[in-house]
């Protein structure tokens, strides 16, 4: 990406979209959350967040998904610059009422993360936002607030300022790095029909309403698999609970799944509700071979290669010349 010329001062903050390796799907609890346990891993495709002061809240988004994005006061990463600007507000010592740093800023949210595809896009540009206005305004937030802010806006917000490969729990707010060993290279099959995630949990429910659910545990083939850093094993381990409501809702996933495995992926998982599936292969010559299988096979509107673990929500150096 070329440099940017502004006279601005500004933040950029790079941001990567998640999948779930192993996502369990407990109770459903009287918030209408559901109890999950479930493993992120953050793979190398990203959304770049800048924030430059304002004279009034706003967000432009850039990009081959911008049109998909909402630009209105429900967006998530305004909804997240206003958050941390009133906690910047109320901590900060020493400044004339009136005069904190913490103003107005627009936010433009350069976007290569698909929306409504199981990736936390949109989770992902918040968590990139609460970062850029903290290093914006020097505010220093410290890690628990930040964590506070992230939770209030999302389930996967916690997860996107962390990266890595991390444990979630709770509804997924809860986030312990994991154990693991290795990096992975990943094929990803995206669809252009989006899935709106509180359908696919609705579908899910209906799907198991005769059966009684377990609380949510870690798969003890998960965590060894994580430890050992054997793709193969991974690749038998990769779980979603979504995946069958998915199928459900959009008959695609299975197609999609169906032609990765056939093709010789290690394993292949729905990403968090979909419709994004994720595969497993053996290295990067095998990435582009499938990558072009998926393609020519035409199950997938857009296929990307990737690798994972990476960090989490971080500054860009100056890009100013
Ligand atoms: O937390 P977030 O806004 O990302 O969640 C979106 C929706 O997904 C929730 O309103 C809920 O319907 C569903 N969800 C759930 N259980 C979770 C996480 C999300 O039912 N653990």
């Amino acid at each position: 990406m070329s440099p940017r010329v502004t006279d601005a001062p500004s933040v950029t903050v790079r941001v990567p979209a998640k999948i779930n390796l192993e996502l369990i799907v407990g109770p459903r609890r009287p918030d209408g959350y559901h109890e999950l346990s479930t493993v992120f891993h953050a793979v190398s495709l990203f959304d770049d967040v800048r924030v430059t002061p304002a004279a009034d809240w706003g967000v432009t988004v850039e990009g081959p998904f911008s049109h998909l994005v909402p630009t209105g006061d429900d967006n998530l990463a305004v909804r997240a610059a206003q958050l941390i600007a009133a906690s910047a507000a109320l901590t900060e010592t020493g400044t004339a009422p009136g005069t904190s740093p913490a103003g107005p800023v627009h936010v433009t949210i350069r976007k290569h993360i698909p929306v409504a595809g199981g990736m936390a896009g949109g989770s992902a540009d918040a968590a990139a936002t609460l970062i850029a206005c903290d290093a914006l305004w020097g505010a220093a937030t410290d890690r628990d607030t930040l964590d506070d802010l992230a939770q209030r806006l999302g389930s996967d917000v916690n997860f996107a300022l962390q990266g890595g490969t991390a444990i979630g729990s709770g509804r997924g707010e809860r986030v312990v790095p994991a154990l693991t060993r290795g990096r992975y290279h990943w094929v990803l099959a995206m669809s252009d029909i989006g899935l709106s995630t509180p359908d696919v949990f609705h579908m899910c429910d209906r799907l198991r309403r005769d059966r009684a659910v377990p609380p949510p545990q870690p798969s003890p083939a998960m965590m060894a698999a994580l430890r050992s850093g054997d793709a193969m094993a991974l690749g038998a381990a990769l779980r979603n609970d979504l995946q069958s409501a998915a199928m459900h809702l959009h008959p695609g996933v299975y197609d999609t799944l169906e032609t990765g495995m056939e093709c010789g992926a290690l394993g292949g998982v729905l990403s968090g509700s979909g419709p994004t599936v994720a595969f497993l292969v053996r290295d990067a010559e095998q990435a582009l071979d499938l990558a072009v299988a998926l393609t020519a096979s035409g199950v997938a509107s857009d296929v990307r290669r990737c690798t994972g673990p990476v960090h989490g929500a971080h500054v860009l150096p100056e890009t100013r010349v």
